[in-house]
Parts: structure tokens; C-alpha cells; sequence
């Protein structure tokens, strides 16, 4: 059910099938140098194998960058299901997918991601102990986004004190790109901090509550990235900074929880030649696994542990943006080189 395929630059990379239940997927390690590869099982459709091998692959070289820049004893890993969430996801798919993950022994742990729900991580842990994410249990961590958006708002105080020399976001107008989860808390802290919310969502009811809860203003979804605010905050999508975005973007600032928001390397030193300072995605966006790594390495008092993590977030976001302004460079480079020394030193 387990096949080992080769890969230059990951760990293990595995396809998963089972003819029974009709699954197909692909788990990837891409780095246990940390400690045991954590990152989410997603669910989508896929234009055959080799887009979900390099999703797969991607995915979980960024979460080895996200779990080490968030300071956590966890590697990187990820897991594809190629299929339609809402019509091919049965309790039989998700438990064959359980079995392929209890046979890596520990070595790579998983989570809710795109198309799956705290349901599908209880049927899950009916075949594996190596699965977080859960609603019940003795370590359940639930619903990360609301510690997702708290780690993006401390970011953004960061990035505030960086560019006009206080944290305090009263004032200030941030135009919320996408208005789920991790977007509607960011909008309630933002609001709650007295700062002004530009807002746009591809659903109109989640923009019409968010209107009525904290007085934002709405701004057409083509045009939110280039919204007249202080602060572009991508919550929504990746690959939202590009080539084609970036010369029309008004905010002196990027920060938001959206996963690779950049659609290249590259388009992180665009930003920096416009002068916008762009808070690297997967230091900002780290709070939802430090809420779901508290469940992995079952913390007791995971309160006051996660708490103390967000506050290390942010006293390395602030790092990383003197080291940047101090060289003259994107925070998103100081980012990636922090994280490639941190795995190097583990090298064995
Ligand atoms: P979600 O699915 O709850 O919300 C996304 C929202 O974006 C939805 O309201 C959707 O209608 C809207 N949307 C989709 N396309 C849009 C577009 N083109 N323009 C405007 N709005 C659009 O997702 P969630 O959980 O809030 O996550 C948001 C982003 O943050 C995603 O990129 C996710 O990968 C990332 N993230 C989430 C974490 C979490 O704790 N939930 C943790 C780390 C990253």
C-alpha cells in the first residue's frame, strides 16, 4: 500500500493507494532533522500524479521552514489525497490513509489541511496515534485559526514598530484579503485594536458580517491588494504576490496568514525595491501549527506554552526585519537563511 520513491531533495517520499477504499496519495518528509515530520493532509483534486508529487513536495519543504522558524522540535511533512473532498471522502479513504501513516512509526504526524475537517482527523485516529487537529481528546488542540490570526496580528505589530517606530496598529487601515477562519479573528483584533478594516471575500455573506461586526469597508476582490490602507493583509490564496500585483500595491506593508503568498522567490525583492516591507508568510502564519504542536508533543499547560511561543514569534519576526533593514535586503531572504542555518547545524 506503501511504495518508497525516490527523491533528491526530501527525506521520504512515499505513493499511498488502496484499491478497496479507492485511495491515492503521496506522503512526503522532508526533513525529520528537527524532530518527527509534522504538516496537514490535504484533499483536492489534482491534474494527475506528477502536480501532486510537486504539491506534495513543496508543502512539506515549507513546513520544515515553518516548524524551525517557529522555534517548535518538529520537522517538515505533508500529505496529498488526489480527489474530490465533497464527493470521494469516505470514513473507509480516511482510514486506509490512517494506516499508511501509522506505518511510518511516528516519523511524520498529521493534521487538518485544505478539505479535511476535525471529523476526518477522529476517523483518522481510529487506525493512528499520529494524527492532531482533533476537537476531543487529552491533547486536542481544535480549530488553530483563531492562534493563527493572533500570531499574524503580532507580526503586524512588529512590522508597525519596524516602519513608523510603534507597535500600536490604532489608527491604521489593513485591507483583509479573504475573510475565513484565520481572516474574520484577524478582523476582530484588528478592530478591537481601533484599526481601520478594508475588506473583500469571493463570498458575499462573509463580507456582509464582517461590514455589520466592526464597521469595515468593502473593496471589490480585484482590487483588495491595491486597496488605499497601511497594511495588505493576504488571507485568503497563495501566489497573490506577483509580477502582475505588486507594482499596483498602495500598502506600505505585507502581512496576512495565506501559505506562499509569493509567487516567487523573486517577488519578494520586488516588494523591497518598491519599498514595502514584506513580513515573511511562514514566520507570521506559524501560530496555527504551534497550536497544533502543543497536541503533537502533548503539552499540559498548553495555554501559557503556546502563548509563550507567540511571543518568541514575534521577537523573531523583529529580528529578522532589523537583520533586513540592516543589510538592505527582503526579510523573506533573512527568513529562508535563519531557517537553512538552523537545519544545517542539525545536520548529522
Ligand atoms: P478559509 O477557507 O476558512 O478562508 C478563506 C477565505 O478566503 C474564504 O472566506 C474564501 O471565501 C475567501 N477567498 C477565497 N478566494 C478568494 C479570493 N480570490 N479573494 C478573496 N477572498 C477569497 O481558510 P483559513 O483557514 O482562514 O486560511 C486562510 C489562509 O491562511 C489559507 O491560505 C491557509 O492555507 C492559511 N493558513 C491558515 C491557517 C489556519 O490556522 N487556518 C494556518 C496557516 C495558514
Amino acid at each position: 500500500m506503501l511504495t518508497r520513491l525516490s527523491s533528491p531533495t526530501h527525506e521520504e517520499l512515499y505513493r499511498v493507494e488502496d484499491h478497496d477504499s479507492g485511495l491515492r496519495g503521496f506522503i512526503a518528509l522532508h526533513s525529520t532533522r528537527l524532530g518527527p515530520a509534522a504538516g496537514g493532509l490535504r484533499m483536492r483534486m489534482y491534474d494527475g500524479d506528477d502536480a501532486a508529487v510537486q504539491d506534495v513536495l513543496n508543502l512539506s519543504r515549507g513546513m520544515s521552514y515553518k516548524n524551525a522558524a517557529a522555534g517548535l522540535p518538529l520537522g517538515g511533512g505533508k500529505a496529498v489525497i488526489m480527489g474530490n473532498p465533497e464527493t470521494e471522502k469516505t470514513p473507509d479513504l480516511l482510514r486506509a490513509m490512517g494506516r499508511a501513516i501509522d506505518s511510518l512509526a511516528g516519523r511524520y504526524w498529521t493534521a487538518e489541511d485544505m478539505g479535511m475537517s476535525p471529523g476526518d482527523m477522529a476517523e483518522i485516529a481510529r487506525e493512528t496515534d499520529f494524527v492532531a487537529g482533533r476537537e476531543q481528546g487529552a491533547h486536542a488542540s481544535g480549530d488553530p485559526s483563531p492562534v493563527t490570526a493572533r500570531g499574524v496580528f503580532d507580526a503586524m505589530q512588529a512590522g508597525a514598530m519596524q516602519l513608523w517606530g510603534k507597535a500600536g496598529l490604532k489608527g491604521r487601515s489593513v485591507a483583509v484579503q479573504g475573510l475565513g477562519h484565520v481572516g474574520w479573528h484577524l478582523c476582530l483584533l484588528l478592530h478591537e485594536a481601533g484599526a481601520q478594516l478594508l475588506v473583500a471575500d469571493s463570498d458575499p455573506a462573509r463580507v456582509a458580517s464582517t461590514l455589520k461586526e466592526f464597521g469595515a469597508a468593502q473593496v471589490d476582490t480585484q482590487d483588495i491588494h491595491a486597496a488605499k490602507a497601511d497594511i495588505f493583509a493576504p488571507c485568503a490564496i497563495g501566489a497573490v504576490l506577483n509580477s502582475g500585483s505588486i507594482p499596483n500595491i498602495r500598502a506600505s506593508m505585507v502581512c496576512g496568514a495565506a501559505n506562499n503568498q509569493l509567487a516567487t522567490p523573486d517577488d519578494a525583492d520586488a516588494l523591497h525595491a518598491r519599498g514595502i516591507l514584506y513580513l515573511p508568510d511562514y514566520v507570521a502564519n506559524g501560530g496555527g501549527i504551534i497550536n497544533v504542536a502543543a497536541e503533537i508533543l502533548r503539552i499540559a499547560e498548553r495555554e501559557s506554552w503556546v502563548t509563550d511561543r507567540l511571543a518568541a514569534m514575534q521577537v523573531n519576526m523583529a529580528q529578522i526585519l532589523k537583520r533586513a533593514a540592516a543589510e538592505n535586503v527582503s526579510p523573506a531572504r533573512i527568513a529562508d537563511r535563519m531557517v537553512e542555518n538552523q537545519l544545517l547545524a542539525q545536520a548529522v
